[in-house]
């Protein structure tokens, strides 16, 4: 059966985009909120399968987008690898932040930990078949080992990871274990996705925007094409979030089947001088989604119209705003199913 999310993922161009959201499980639907209460903290419910599911299914019911995300977190692999994590209602997620006499876990214990994250693939892909999704695809994800190490350098979220960029800098033979170790371990969890049910994999690097232009090629594109080439057959996208002209690398060195956008960047430029057959993925921002409206509705046509002679998949420049209606998220796969 050919899908608008298969003929796109083959690298075929479709005129009306399939769509799907960065985060579009989550606290702007009140029975997310209503479920996240059956757990004590946001880890425990990630850890949850049976939960897990339920939130994943949960927009496909509302909308019908044209792929789920296996419901789960980026933080979870520093988790598995023996980080204390907390997700904090005010300050966001916080680590047992790591410096260079950390030492890293075998790696076959980690993925044992991680294993629940393929078991919630699998019940996910077993739940769509008996919902009527069963020609929805099935997105599997990780970050990125740059972002990973973000977090697990500086401890919490931080506006400048300047913690990071300094050991990055000063420590560099420990950061450059840390990546490799990252690099290994995610190219086999992501496998372990792939292995489960997940068509695509996406690649978070929510904070590439940080490195400077040497730093993007040793800690980004290099691991990235590293994961891409141990992944082989599979479907792999990226996001290297504010990676600004250094997205021309990105797209072109790593052999990443497709690039997701953050709002910052022009689409049809981005189109322009990017490969033909790469996927391009985005870009909508979520405030405009927030807002809706007209202004909402013309900004996608206008997406939908900069990429309909390539290979393209609907998306926002980055996850929905928890203020988010849920009504401007019907209203925007309205006015996208409707392009032509
Ligand atoms: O539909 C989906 O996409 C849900 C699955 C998902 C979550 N996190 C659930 C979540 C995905 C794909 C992520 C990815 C993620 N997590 C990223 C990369 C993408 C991005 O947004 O840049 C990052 C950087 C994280 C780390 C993270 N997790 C932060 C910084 C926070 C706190 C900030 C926030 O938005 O609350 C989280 C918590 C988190 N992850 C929540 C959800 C639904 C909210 C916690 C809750 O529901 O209690």
């Amino acid at each position: 059966m050919k899908t608008l999310f298969t003929q796109t993922l083959a690298k075929e161009k479709t005129g009306v985009p399939p769509i799907w959201m960065m985060r579009q499980a989550g606290r702007y639907l009140p029975e997310y909120r209503l479920l996240r209460k059956k757990s004590p903290n946001f880890l425990s419910f990630c850890l949850t399968p049976s939960l897990t599911v339920e939130a994943a299914l949960q927009p496909m019911r509302r909308f019908f987008f044209d792929a789920a995300i296996v419901f789960s977190d980026i933080l979870l692999v520093p988790y598995a690898m023996g980080l204390s994590v907390v997700f904090d209602e005010k300050q966001g997620p916080l680590l047992s932040p790591v410096d260079k006499k950390f030492c890293f876990p075998k790696e076959e214990d980690v993925l044992e930990k991680l294993q629940v994250v393929a078991e919630s693939v699998s019940l996910l892909r077993e739940k769509m078949n008996e919902e009527s999704f069963s020609e929805s695809a099935l997105i599997g994800f990780c970050g990125a080992p740059w972002t990973l190490a973000a977090y697990m350098v500086e401890g919490k979220g931080s506006r400048d990871f300047f913690l990071l960029r300094r050991l990055a800098l000063q420590e560099k033979s420990f950061f450059q274990d840390l990546i490799a170790y990252l690099t290994s371990l995610l190219s086999k969890f992501l496998g372990l996705q792939v292995r489960a049910g997940a068509d695509m994999v996406q690649i978070f690097d929510t904070w590439a925007g940080l490195a400077d232009s040497e730093q993007f090629h040793e800690w980004i594109v290099a691991p990235t094409k590293t994961m891409v080439d141990a992944l082989q057959e599979t479907f792999v996208m990226g996001f290297a979030r504010q990676a600004g002209n250094k997205l021309f690398a990105y797209a072109h060195e790593t052999g990443l089947d497709g690039v997701s956008l953050d709002s910052g960047c022009d689409l049809l430029l981005a189109n322009e001088i990017l490969p033909r057959d790469l996927v391009l993925q985005g870009n909508l921002d979520p405030v405009r989604l927030l807002v809706g409206g007209e202004g909402m509705r013309n900004e996608a046509r206008k997406i939908c119209e900069q990429c309909q002679h390539r290979p393209f998949i609907f998306n926002l420049g980055h996850g929905i705003l928890k203020e988010t209606p849920p009504e401007h998220v019907e209203q925007l796969v309205k006015v996208v199913r409707e392009f032509r």
